[in-house]
């Protein structure tokens, strides 16, 4: 799960997708197109809706997207257009650029639509990326 900063939307997409799997054979992790806030913990508004709908996220720390994730990840999902085009540039090949997709397509195919970013705005734009995760991550437990 990859977004900008990787403290508001990829650790939700992280935590809800992780809350839906078998974690013995489904590994989900998250990570930010930039380095700005790595080793910060999720925004606290994240945190916040998180824990309304009974997920913990509080113990994850941001880091930065790298090359090697796409060794380690059969899937890469960004939350937005700019995030999509940024972990692209950084593909080796076309087994790589195969492994990103816009997550939601899952729930919207085709669209190419992002998750808003939420980090100028104010709670409800929290709420409103968690539903649409929600919605997203739903599809793909099912996928997988
Ligand atoms: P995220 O949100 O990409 O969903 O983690 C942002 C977090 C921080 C910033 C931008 C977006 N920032 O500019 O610091």
């Amino acid at each position: 799960m990859v977004c900008l900063g990787n403290i508001c939307r990829s650790p939700l997409a992280e935590g809800i997708l992780q809350s839906k799997v078998d974690a013995d054979t489904v590994f989900v992790d998250s990570a930010g197109t930039a380095a700005y806030h790595v080793g910060n913990k999720p925004d606290e508004r994240s945190i916040e809706v998180a824990a309304k709908y009974g997920l913990n996220i509080r113990n994850q720390r941001a880091r930065k997207f790298e090359v090697k994730d796409f060794d380690e990840f059969d899937i890469i999902f960004a939350m937005d257009e700019s995030n999509y085009q940024n972990i692209l540039m950084l593909a080796r090949n076309e087994e790589d650029e195969q492994k990103v997709k816009m997550i939601l397509n899952e729930s919207n195919p085709n669209e190419n639509l992002s998750v808003p970013d939420p980090y100028y705005g104010g709670n409800q734009g929290f709420e409103n990326v968690y539903t649409m995760l929600d919605e997203a991550c739903n599809i793909i437990s099912k996928k997988i």
